[in-house]
């Protein structure tokens, strides 16, 4: 359930209207739901009642100042793979406390501002990732807090570019080397084990991998605590999938309950950490465009919107299907086969293929469900200024990213002498 829809025929985000906002601040524009965002937040934590719990929304999906403020402010933890996400968090007013970092190649650098700061957990991918934690944590005179990321091997059922618990997949440990890591882990002076972390993929649409992820994870709790190793954290990771087209993901109640019935099956009472990314902003944002030129081709027309694969790349990278409709309808635009691509200079550039539409030149289109992966994985291919970004908030909104310009662009680039 998310906050746009029409009122009159015209495409609102909450109490504003998107025409409105085209209007004011230009297209193409990334638009936001603030209480989207916050519903769907809470659709993850109230499920869990008394059962401890640190819901970690993954910055990757949306980074954006605004989008970390508003997960804060509701008490939301938050799931990094950089330094400069641990950045943007702090910038946002979270607390690296409540900061879970992630991710199989992270630097000397990283790994050195995350223990400064406090980071309640590193999730440890590689034996030689575990050593230079050890090495980095032991010269600044602290104990590193670090979950071992297991790799079910588990297939998710999901795009392959984006699934992770594999065994072909570059991400976490082996099941078959855990025992052994943890205990060499344990041996470790400047070590201090926490949990066990698993994330098998994104965009997942069914119950049955996570399910089979947990009890996979379990088992190997189980024999860590057979030889005297106990965690405290058991972090589940993201990928809970969102409605794009006619998809039925489980909704994140479906999935809190069944991760639930699980640990209570097995008798464990570990604190539980999710890092949903798309399921809370995915369909909290849209990509507001608008119809440049319309050109005949030979399959119904060409719509050249000015948003394009380096303002959402999703579309060319991962074949991925938004909707996209018509910003004002019920108009006498007619209904054509339409085409929808951007500006760039490639035939991979397109928003959307084969689609039905009623436009002319000029109208405004919405880019469906583009809040997750969206912002987040654009360029400036072809010199182009990425979008501004908005947060609506009832009838308010706010520009939180300034589009940007030309120039800059250009401004941290250098003319030789
Ligand atoms: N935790 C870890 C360790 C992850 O690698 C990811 C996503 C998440 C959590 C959040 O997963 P989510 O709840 O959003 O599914 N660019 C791709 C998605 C890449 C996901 C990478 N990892 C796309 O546009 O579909």
């Amino acid at each position: 359930m998310d906050h746009f829809g029409y009122r009159q025929d015209h495409l609102f985000a909450e109490d504003v209207s998107l025409a409105t906002i085209a209007d004011n601040v230009g297209t193409p524009c990334y638009v936001y739901s603030r209480a989207t965002l916050e519903r769907h937040y809470r659709a993850f934590d109230e499920p869990f009642g008394e059962y401890p719990r640190h819901v970690c929304y993954a910055v990757k999906a949306n980074g954006n100042l605004a989008v970390l403020q508003v997960l804060q402010r509701l008490g939301a933890g938050f799931d990094i793979v950089s330094g400069g996400e641990l950045d943007r968090v702090l910038a946002a007013g979270g607390a690296a406390g409540d900061v879970v970092f992630s991710g199989v190649g992270k630097s000397i650098g990283e790994i050195e501002q995350a223990l400064q700061a406090g980071v309640r957990s590193l999730s440890i991918e590689s034996e030689a990732e575990l050593e230079r934690v050890d090495a980095i944590a032991r010269t600044l005179g602290k104990k590193a807090p670090v979950a071992f990321r297991i790799n079910p091997d588990v297939d998710p059922g999901t795009h392959p570019y984006i699934a992770t618990g594999l065994r072909e997949n570059k991400f976490g440990v082996p099941a078959s080397d855990a025992l052994r890591l943890y205990q060499r882990a344990v041996a470790m002076d400047s070590i201090n084990i926490t949990g066990i972390a698993c994330h098998i993929g994104s965009q997942l649409t069914q119950l049955d991998p996570f399910c089979d992820a947990l009890e996979r994870v379990l088992d190997l709790v189980d024999i860590l605590s057979d030889n005297g190793i106990v965690l405290q954290h058991l972090d589940l990771g993201g990928g809970v999938g969102i409605c794009y087209a006619d998809e039925n993901p489980p909704t994140p109640a479906e999935y809190t309950q069944a991760m639930l019935k699980i640990l209570r099956r097995r008798g464990c009472h570990l604190s539980v950490t999710l890092e949903p990314g798309r399921a809370i902003a995915g369909n909290a944002g849209i990509l507001l465009t608008r119809v440049e030129y319309i050109k005949p081709g030979p399959a119904g027309d060409f719509l050249i919107v000015d948003a394009a694969m380096n303002d959402l790349l999703r579309p060319a990278l991962y074949q991925a299907w938004h909707e996209v409709v018509a910003v004002s309808r019920g108009g006498t635009s007619p209904v054509r086969d339409c085409d929808i691509v951007g500006p760039v200079c490639e035939s991979g550039d397109f928003i959307a293929r084969g689609r039905r539409l009623a436009a002319v030149q000029g109208d405004l289109l919405a880019v469906r469900s583009a809040g997750a992966y969206g912002f987040v994985m654009s360029s400036n291919y072809n010199a182009r200024p990425r979008p501004a970004e908005v947060m609506v908030d009832g009838a308010a909104y706010h520009v939180v990213r300034e589009r940007e310009t030309s120039a800059s662009l250009s401004a941290q680039e250098k003319l030789l002498p």
